[in-house]
């Protein structure tokens, strides 16, 4: 908890967070400002103060699951600090560690329910605000999570924010994730990439300033390596070349202006963890399904968000509503676009891993692929109307200009046995997980906007104009 934040100064975070997030594009690109001598002395006392929480964080790791309804308690296990925690891969996760004893801090600037209002799109789900999120885990479980509303790009808040909660892991998902947003136009890609590129920087200098212990988890994509015609290993490659062998980063050929900026902070990160020796974990997911975790579904008002309209919704999310609600399946073009995916259960596990086995301080930045199963378009539109059929569901595939430059038929195979070496179990994609979801999405189909599932973005078209929200849904 950070006791020393006062009202007026949480107050002048949420109005800088809700600048920057009204504002795409305009995000201020600050000269660091704190003292470089306070800073070393900020260091300094972190480090110390990191070793001792160690030992009572591993003491913690062994409690028993939380009582509901019991006084809350912030877990005294390994501080995480959870960056973009109000999103739908980040709140799951949030839960789902809070509920194993971690002590959760969610840091976000909220401005995803931004993109919201200004594209006129909506979450199928109805999600409760951010802090009736964490209220009403407190009450269902018995578990504090802290939760800062601001921009990791601001980094007087960021450093604030750092130092006095001390995490001993950053999980950073606060990132513009949609690739058609990042096209929309040039405002969208500068915005994209200097939220994305700028805030991982942030954080980098953040734990190299005030406790280099602190393990950086950070959420890359499986877009980064694009579709190359050889097998994608987990991050690296060893090469020989003229009679010389290495070792090297895995080549990337990324498809928009969003997964470059990916790309971009896999390098920044290489780099820091060559340069600074900050123990760091790249996880490249694949596109993540479903909506439901044992935590989010404990009560209506942690309801994850479903995003299921052309600019932030992804594959089966998509054509599962679009099933539900009688909308062919779009296809983009012929559909043999492949692509690794995972269910959610899996992603929230999948984090634990990583935080739960930190590279030592040193050691090359680690890289993981996060998916558990890879499936072509074709074959998820063949899936949803097979299981949508059982549910006297009555679904059409329709094939559709494809607004992405990607290749439609191509060979893929990118490895994915590190995460399951270290105990993941994945959750795989059979019917049954199908019907829930057809479940899910008929439930709420009633607040499907069927004029929001058509593609919004072509990458032909993006252009220098400035594309409002609402013009850039009605092309
Ligand atoms: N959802 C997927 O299928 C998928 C697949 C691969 C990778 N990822 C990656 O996982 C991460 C999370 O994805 P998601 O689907 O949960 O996205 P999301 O948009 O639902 O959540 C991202 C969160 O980060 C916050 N945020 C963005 N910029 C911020 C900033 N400058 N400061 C503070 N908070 C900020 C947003 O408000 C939002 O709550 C992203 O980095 C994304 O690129 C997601």
């Amino acid at each position: 908890m950070l006791a020393s934040a006062s009202a007026s100064a949480q107050a002048v975070r949420v109005a800088e967070g809700r600048r920057a997030s009204l504002a795409p594009g305009a995000a201020a690109l600050r000269a660091p400002r704190a003292a470089a001598a306070q800073q070393q002395q900020h260091a300094a006392a972190a480090s110390r103060r990191s070793a001792a929480r160690r030992v009572s964080a591993e003491a913690a790791a062994t409690e028993s699951p939380p009582v509901p309804g019991a006084a809350h308690t912030n877990g005294g296990g390994t501080r995480v600090m959870i960056i973009g925690g109000d999103g739908y891969c980040g709140w799951a996760t949030a839960l789902h560690l809070s509920a194993r004893g971690y002590n959760v801090q969610i840091v976000d600037n909220l401005v995803r329910r931004n993109y919201d209002l200004q594209l006129g799109l909506d979450t199928l789900t109805p999600i409760a605000s951010a802090h009736d999120r964490v209220r009403k885990w407190g009450e269902v479980s018995g578990k504090h999570i802290d939760l800062q509303v601001g921009d990791i790009c601001d980094w007087e808040f960021l450093s604030q924010t750092f130092q006095a909660f001390k995490p001993d892991a950053v999980v950073h998902f606060g990132e513009q994730r949609s690739a058609p947003y990042s096209m929309i136009d040039r405002q969208h890609a500068v915005y994209t990439q200097s939220n994305n590129v700028l805030g991982t920087i942030n954080v980098l200098y953040a734990i190299k300033e005030f406790n280099p212990d602190c393990h950086m988890v950070k959420l890359g994509t499986m877009g980064e390596y694009g579709t190359p015609n050889i097998d994608i290993e987990e991050g690296y490659i060893t090469i020989t070349h003229n009679g010389r062998t290495d070792t090297l980063p895995y080549p990337k050929q990324a498809g928009s202006f969003y997964h470059l900026s990916k790309v971009h902070d896999s390098h920044n990160m290489h780099f820091a963890a060559r340069a600074w020796k900050i123990p760091i974990t790249d996880l490249n997911q694949g596109v993540v399904y479903g909506v439901r975790t044992e935590e989010t579904m404990a009560d209506r008002a942690l309801i994850n968000r479903y995003d299921y309209d052309g600019i932030f919704g992804t594959a089966l999310n998509r054509f599962v509503v679009q099933a539900a609600v009688g909308h062919p399946l779009t296809v983009y073009g012929k559909g043999g676009q492949t692509r690794g995916f995972l269910d959610i259960r899996d992603t929230v596990r999948c984090i634990q891993i990583a935080i739960d086995n930190p590279p030592a301080r040193g050691e090359q930045m680690r890289v993981f692929n996060q998916f558990t199963e890879q499936f072509s378009v074709n074959d998820l539109a063949r899936i949803v109307t097979e299981e949508g059929k059982k549910l006297g569901l009555d679904v059409e595939t329709i094939s559709i200009p494809n607004p992405r430059v990607e290749a439609e038929e191509h060979y893929y195979n990118a490895k994915c046995s590190k995460l399951q070496e270290l105990g993941l179990v994945p959750h795989l994609l059979q019917g049954s997980m199908i019907d829930s979801l057809l479940e899910f999405a008929l439930e709420y189909k009633e607040r499907v906007r069927p004029e929001l599932i058509k593609p919004a973005v072509d990458w032909k078209k993006s252009g220098t104009a400035v594309a409002t929200m609402s013009a850039a849904v009605a092309k």
